[in-house]
């Protein structure tokens, strides 16, 4: 069963600004209608994932540290082992030691095996700029805007699988989930200006151009690029309808829900979680390796 980190949205609010898409006048403007509106687009989402069979922990809420919402940057987690994020901007620091209790939480009740810490100095925001593609069984890291060009290495060394590291060349898609997603058929669904000549180079050797699916301005910035990939559903926020029919043609189905208030802090589905359960070896495909297994079938 898939299993998510989310966090209660009860102190969420856009309080500071650390990307373009922060508006603090407009979260104040909205007043408590939009504390309202993030309680029930948190709820709706866990309750999408949950309907797709996934199970949810929660993280609690944190007076403030708003941002505590976006657990995808709270850490990279393969095999049960947990690297945890160093944040690169002092806004969002606190939220290191609320993030590690909950693993610890976590560790106890056997949901996470190990927690392993990032040498000093060196800023990486977790799972935001270190996505996990299952299919290539590997790490496709964005660095630049937040995370260290050198992080890649330590995910790399702490997870013994492959890294391809992305140079992320604008302030508005500041880490990798804002401009990028590896879907389960083994496509990319991408938004290229995100990117440096470099980075789009990298890519453009790794996957067959027919995987490549570019998404255009307009639906990157509704943050549909930030989605969570479960087989052939794609849970993400409101979609435009060209997103939408682009995707159908390759066989996803779409799950969108409306995550306006997440979105005025630079924020959508894939971000508001943490997956816990990815593997580097697909569960099937260690199963059916076995010689037992394959005589029982
Ligand atoms: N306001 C948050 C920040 O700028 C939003 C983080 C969204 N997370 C993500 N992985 N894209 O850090």
């Amino acid at each position: 069963m898939p299993r998510f980190l989310m966090t209660d949205p009860s102190h969420y609010a856009v309080s500071y600004r650390i990307n373009p898409w922060m508006r603090p006048e407009a979260w104040d403007a909205g007043g408590a209608g939009l504390s309202r509106r993030a309680a029930a687009a948190s709820q709706s989402l866990a309750r999408i994932l949950s309907g797709l069979g996934a199970a949810i922990h929660w993280v609690g809420a944190a007076e403030g540290l708003p941002d505590l919402v976006f657990p995808a940057n709270a850490a990279v987690v393969l095999d049960g082992r947990v690297l945890l994020a160093r944040f690169r901007c002092p806004e969002r620091r606190g939220e290191e030691p609320v993030f590690r209790r909950a693993f610890e939480r976590l560790a106890a009740q056997g949901l996470v095996a190990e927690i392993v810490t990032l040498p000093d100095g060196c800023f990486q925001e977790g799972a935001g700029d270190a996505i996990w593609d299952a299919g290539r069984r590997l790490f496709w890291t964005g660095w630049g805007p937040r995370s260290d060009r050198v992080a890649s290495d330590h995910v790399a060394a702490t997870f013994g699988r492959p890294v391809v590291p992305l140079e992320l060349a604008t302030e508005r898609f500041y880490h990798l989930d804002t401009c990028f997603c590896p879907l389960a058929g083994g496509e990319i669904l991408y938004y290229p200006p995100a990117f440096s000549a470099d980075a789009l180079a990298a890519i453009r050797e790794r996957v067959n151009p027919g995987d490549l699916i570019e998404a255009d301005e307009h639906e990157a910035a509704a943050f549909c690029v930030n989605a969570i990939s479960l087989r052939r559903e794609l849970v993400m926020a409101s979609a435009p309808a060209s997103l939408r029919a682009k995707l159908a043609a390759r066989g996803y189905r779409l799950r969108e829900t409306e995550l306006a208030p997440f979105i005025l802090s630079g924020g959508a589905a894939f971000c508001m979680t943490l997956r816990l359960d990815h593997a580097s070896v697909p569960k099937e495909t260690a199963y059916d390796r076995q010689p037992d297994a394959r005589a029982l079938a």
